[in-house]
């Protein structure tokens, strides 16, 4: 992937966006879903390596142990509306389209993940009733997570230092848009569509088990204890960051000498980045822009 130039930030009908999650727009826009699709929505950094893996692993941890051991977990799972520049032969540069990919998916159910805000997802999940399972984490730690993964891809604009960072994205200004629009542009979803699952990345550090356990009944599985207990052990963050199918090691255009994909793992690691008075100020703007009591992210556990 040739990673040599970082894509600017533009308005897309409301949302920052790159062009790299734009290029394909009719494509999403149109792109057929089934029945029993499974998608997977976050905002960026906000544990969906970890729930891909976790429902990779309930669909297809029985079935085949060559997929788990040659098939990274991002092939498996394909990013919706991504459009990933490969060199071709002789130079020039060709875009995979990744729905696409998601076409050519043999296996039932897919899984497929999407950072789009909610209005932005193709219609035909709604119209098919498909499951779908948002994951959210904490803005604090999200926001610190997402800095540490700019530092380490150029597919993304320049995330400039730390302060100018969180100043951005308290303004909404990242890709995929303002923090506080997609969480509750989900949250607010489920009051109309009821097969939304919503998940919280603190819940998944907290009891991960029981965040299976919750996996299973929305989705109708039924695993056995010591299926469940090998995929707990396998989800691990540890065994996560170990493990080069879902590390993001093999994917080109990650800058491993910066930070790592999977990286801390932690609830709390914000306080870390977060001097005093810009976690003052934070808290004083976070309650201006979320105004819904029904809503609660946890910035520790
Ligand atoms: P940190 O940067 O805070 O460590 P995403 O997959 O949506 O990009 O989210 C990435 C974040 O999830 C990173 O957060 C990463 O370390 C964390 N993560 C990935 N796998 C995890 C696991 N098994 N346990 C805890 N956190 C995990």
């Amino acid at each position: 992937m040739d990673s040599s130039l970082r894509p600017e930030l533009f308005n897309f009908l409301g949302v920052p966006m790159i062009h790299y999650y734009t290029n394909n727009w009719d494509g999403v826009q149109n792109f057929q879903a089934r029945q029993d699709d499974i998608l997977l929505a976050t905002y960026p950094r906000s544990g969906t390596t970890w729930t891909s893996y976790a429902l990779d692993l309930l669909y297809f941890g029985q079935k085949s142990q060559e997929r788990q051991e040659t098939i990274p977990i991002y092939a498996r799972v394909p990013h919706l509306e991504a459009t990933l520049p490969v060199k071709q032969p002789g130079s020039t540069q060709a875009l995979i389209k990744e729905t696409e990919t998601a076409d050519k998916l043999l296996t039932s159910p897919r899984i497929m993940k999407t950072h789009l805000p909610v209005q932005f997802v193709p219609k035909s999940f709604w119209e098919q009733n498909c499951r779908i399972i948002y994951v959210g984490r904490n803005a604090k730690d999200t926001v610190v997570s997402y800095f540490h993964l700019d530092r380490m891809t150029k597919m993304h604009p320049e995330p400039g230092d730390w302060n100018t960072f969180l100043q951005r994205f308290m303004e909404g200004k990242m890709v995929f848009g303002s923090w506080y629009d997609h969480v509750n542009g989900w949250w607010k979803k489920m009051q109309t569509y009821s097969k939304l699952h919503y998940m919280f990345y603190e819940d998944l550090i907290e009891d991960t088990g029981q965040e299976i356990d919750k996996l299973c009944s929305f989705l109708g599985l039924s695993a056995s204890t010591e299926e469940k207990e090998s995929i707990r052990s396998k989800v691990q963050f540890s065994d996560m960051k170990n493990n080069s199918m879902v590390n993001h090691t093999t994917f080109k255009g990650l800058d491993f000498n910066k930070s790592s994909f999977i990286r801390k793992g932690k609830v709390g690691d914000w306080k870390n980045h977060f001097t005093v008075a810009q976690s003052e100020a934070f808290d004083e703007d976070y309650k201006q822009k979320m105004k819904d009591p029904t809503l609660q992210f946890r910035t520790k556990i």
